[in-house]
């Protein structure tokens, strides 16, 4: 112990007390900077006598070196501190499972639609598209339903406030039949004048509308449109068309088909299309899925063609109905809820 203990004492509580590097450097030039409490000790050497300077000198040395290393450790502990906060801050942990990104995939209606699109264009008919707000005309006029009949009524069509330019109210189609007539007058249009018209043959898949809410209905659902009208279209053929449909869609020719009588204004005869399977969980039971029938010779007028020249069929199937046969699915509202956990099996 010498007179430089104190200093040596001080430069230490100095260091500890600096807390960033920077506050370090600052602390270290009060004892070894040019003009720092070391230093200024050995300025004073030069004015002892010779034999004392070598004594003297040799104590300034070892409080320096002191300094010197309190500082290097003090050095080391701050990069240390630093090194350890970067690092909580930046924590990651490696074991953590990577996030995913999801993969996209088809909704089951829109797969069921492709579907369809695909048989019914395989077979050389056309995929159409059509206005979801409708005019009451070709909503049902065009398609024969007379003034009062119920199909018109607010109970079961959701009409939008304004009327069209033959002051009709426009409405949520409430199927997708509007376009026989929209397309079959585009058809007839385009070939006006010409001796021969090719046959129309066209689907019409899409959204549809009407007042309706449980497990097999929903207030938005989905129809596929089929029309074919040229000079000699019969009933038969849509029947065995109907069937090459069903036997492509279901990919089986164990299922049977039943026309079932019934009535709709615009086609006459009119028919239910029922499927049965012959096997299955579905085995032995008539599912209805489809209305059909002769185009009714005033909608055959109403597409600006000659009834006693042209005739045809037309069909209106659940695109959900065939969906829910397809996939198995027994309530029709899971389509509509953007659960994953029933829309991620599809994919
Ligand atoms: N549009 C009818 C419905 O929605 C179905 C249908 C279409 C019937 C074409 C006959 C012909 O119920």
């Amino acid at each position: 112990m010498n007179d430089l203990a104190p200093l040596v004492q001080d430069a230490e509580a100095d260091f500890a007390a600096a807390a960033l590097p920077a506050e370090l450097e600052d602390a270290k030039a009060r004892y070894l900077g040019k003009s720092g409490r070391i230093t200024e000790q050995l300025k004073a050497l030069g004015a002892l006598a010779p034999d004392e300077k070598k004594a003297r000198g040799a104590q300034i040395n070892a409080a320096k070196q002191q300094v010197e290393a309190l500082l290097n450790a003090r050095r080391a502990a701050l990069a240390q501190a630093e090194l350890d906060a970067q690092l909580k801050a930046e924590a990651l942990d490696v074991t953590l499972p990577g996030r995913r990104r999801g993969t996209g995939g088809l909704h089951p209606i829109t797969r069921a639609r492709m579907r369809i699109e695909e048989i019914f264009g395989s077979m050389g008919f056309d995929v159409a598209d059509g206005p979801e707000i409708e005019t009451d005309w070709y909503s049902f006029t065009a398609l024969n339903n007379p003034e009062n009949h119920p199909a018109r009524s607010m109970q079961d069509t959701f009409y939008v406030d304004l009327k069209d330019a033959d002051g009709g109210w426009l409405n949520l189609r409430p199927h997708t039949s509007p376009m026989q007539v929209r397309y079959a007058r585009a058809h007839a249009a385009r070939h006006a004048g010409a001796a021969t018209m090719p046959d129309i043959r066209v689907i019409v898949p899409g959204r549809t509308y009407r007042v309706d809410s449980d497990a097999t209905h929903s207030p938005m659902f989905h129809q596929v449109e089929g029309l074919w009208i040229g000079e000699n279209v019969s009933f038969k053929d849509l029947k065995s068309l109907y069937l090459n449909f069903v036997q492509a869609y279901f990919e089986t020719t164990d299922v049977e088909l039943r026309f079932r009588p019934s009535y709709f204004p615009f086609t006459e005869p009119s028919a239910e299309i029922d499927v049965r399977f012959g096997s299955g969980p579905l085995e032995g039971r008539w599912l209805e899925i489809s209305g059909s029938g002769q185009v009714h010779p005033q909608v055959v007028r109403n597409m600006g063609l000659d009834p006693e020249r042209y005739i045809g069929f037309a069909f209106g199937s659940g695109i959900d109905r065939l969906a829910m046969l397809r996939y198995g699915i027994s309530d029709l509202r899971l389509f509509f809820e953007g659960d994953l956990r029933f829309l991620a099996q599809f994919v």
